[in-house]
């Protein structure tokens, strides 16, 4: 089975991430043949601002595939099909007779649509679309960026209107370059990256015409809602040219697919620049009622698609980069586990992370970081160790919430992305929410997804159980921690996000 030498056929996946763009190669068995990756720039122009220049992303993208394709030794024939993946939300705005994007990439931490947010809640309030799109309204998605930068670019609204812009989030931007740009790329997107626009009606996957009016979005600039996996269009230039693009999954909906769950009930928490815990609700949508969002999960061809609650966490990994960059205290990520293990515990400091305000369960857009507890005492391996516990804390309240809206007990918890290669972490996490946390032997589950998708639908893979087979358990840390200590800590972690909140005072 496990021969040295890997031969093909493959499955290409491109995840374009917050953070990086990397193309890894597969083959039959969900194994990695190779990987390239290179990050871009991250753009603060104001507090809460956060862009990317779609444009580089466009080239990281064409590098990573190059990279990738060429680390495997592999050539075109090899590749049977092309999977996308991508960071949900981020909204980008481009010239279709130029291929020019019209502004820099908005990210979805991004909270300059606060205000309008608020405005468009009208005497409703968060929930005036949540029937219809699952989502309460919030900076997070991409339908009042789209708002935003037609309001605030000159011009844009007049060129919008008469059909020269498209938007898309950055599955149709990368699909639309590759399948040939202003040479007749297709302009889609799938029906999980479309759940997260607060534009798709949720139970007919469609766009639903009286929120765009709400909005004030023209059609014109949308996008066609198709399949998470099913051939798009080919590549028309470039290593991989005359491929099949066959797959597109937001990257958390990738996870889910990658984690292989394919079973209502079961979920996943992938720890990157935010971390997100969905869990599989078969082909019904479940509604929230304790903070959660209701999303697309996937959908394969032409079957019914499957749903997914999903509790997201703004930052985590992104906390312990700003540990690095921004304060200096670490060197590499890594790093973080060392220092905090050099500490018993907290020394009584919990660290918030509300950088973006508060997502779930709470959705709160005034709230802003804190560090609580604070005594000489504290040193800055306890606000190590704070920053480690507050991904675990956070992870414990959405999985609170996740148990209350589903009525399913959380048996064990499947995890991946970077942050699961820390030990401390994970046993933290462990200990928080009282269960076993496992790891599967493939973490990067966001590319295996889409290459999955990808694979099934071009028929490299024949069904959702020859996937299953590939799942293979690398790690498990199961809790050590007593119910006294726990719930003690819990109980200050409460308190501390409660010092968060309400620091944005309105008219700011
Ligand atoms: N050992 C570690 N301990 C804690 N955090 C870590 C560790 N290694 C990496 N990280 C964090 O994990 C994140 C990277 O994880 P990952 O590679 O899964 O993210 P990503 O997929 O690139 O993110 P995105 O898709 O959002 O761009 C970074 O924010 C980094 O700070
Ligand atoms: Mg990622």
């Amino acid at each position: 089975m496990t021969d040295a030498h890997t031969t093909g056929p493959f499955i290409a996946a491109i995840d374009q991430g917050t953070t990086s763009s990397r193309c890894i190669v597969f083959d039959k068995d969900g194994r990695i043949v190779s990987v390239d990756q290179k990050e871009h720039e991250q753009i603060f122009p104001k507090p809460g601002w956060v862009e990317h220049d779609a444009a580089e992303i466009w080239t990281n993208v064409q590098e990573v595939v190059a990279g990738a394709i060429s680390k495997a030794g592999i050539t075109p024939a090899d590749v049977k099909a092309i999977g996308i993946t991508n960071q949900r939300e981020t909204t980008l705005l481009w010239d279709k007779n130029t291929g020019e994007p019209v502004h820099n990439a908005i990210v979805w931490q991004d909270t300059r649509t606060d205000a309008l947010c608020k405005e468009l809640g009208r005497n409703v309030g968060q929930d005036r679309f949540r029937r219809e799109t699952g989502l309460p309204l919030a900076s997070y998605f991409a339908g009042p960026k789209v708002r935003w930068l037609l309001d605030n670019v000159e011009g844009l609204r007049e060129r919008a209107e008469a059909g020269d812009i498209l938007f898309g989030t950055m599955d149709s931007w990368v699909i639309w370059n590759l399948t040939g740009g202003t040479e007749g790329g297709v302009h889609v997107t799938d029906v999980t990256n479309a759940s997260r626009t607060l534009l798709m009606n949720l139970h007919e996957m469609r766009w639903d015409e009286k929120i765009l009016q709400s909005m004030d979005i023209p059609a014109a600039v949308l996008p066609e809602i198709r399949s998470s996996a099913e051939v798009y269009g080919v590549a028309k230039a470039g290593p991989l040219k005359g491929v099949p693009v066959a797959s597109a999954l937001g990257d958390q909906q990738a996870a889910l697919f990658g984690q292989t769950c394919f079973s209502q009930g079961e979920a996943k928490s992938t720890y990157g620049t935010g971390t997100f815990m969905l869990m599989n609700t078969g082909h019904t949508p479940v509604n929230s009622y304790n903070g959660l969002l209701t999303t697309v999960g996937y959908r394969i061809g032409d079957q019914k698609a499957v749903y997914a609650l999903e509790g997201s966490i703004a930052v985590t990994g992104s906390l312990v980069q700003w540990m690095r960059d921004q304060m200096g205290l670490i060197k590499s990520a890594a790093e973080i586990e060392t220092l905090a293990s050099s500490v018993e515990d907290n020394g009584g400091a919990y660290f918030v992370p509300a950088f973006s305000g508060l997502f779930a369960p709470y959705w709160r857009p005034d709230a802003r970081g804190v560090i609580a507890g604070l005594t000489r005492y504290v040193t800055k391996a306890h606000i190590a160790r704070a920053v480690l516990e507050a991904t675990a804390w956070q992870t414990r309240e959405i999985s609170d919430a996740m148990t209350k809206d589903s009525g399913v007990e959380l048996t064990a918890l499947k995890v991946d992305g970077g942050m699961t290669s820390n030990n401390l972490l994970m046993q933290t996490l462990s200990d928080f929410l009282d269960a076993p946390v496992v790891r599967p032997m493939v973490a990067e589950t966001t590319c295996l997804g889409a290459a999955y998708a990808a694979g099934l639908a071009v028929g490299f893979w024949s069904s959702t159980d020859e996937l299953r087979a590939n799942w293979r358990r690398a790690a498990e840390w199961t809790p050590r921690m007593d119910a006294a200590t726990r719930d003690r800590e819990y109980k200050s972690w409460l308190k501390a996000v409660e010092r968060s909140m309400g620091w944005l005072e309105d008219e700011s």
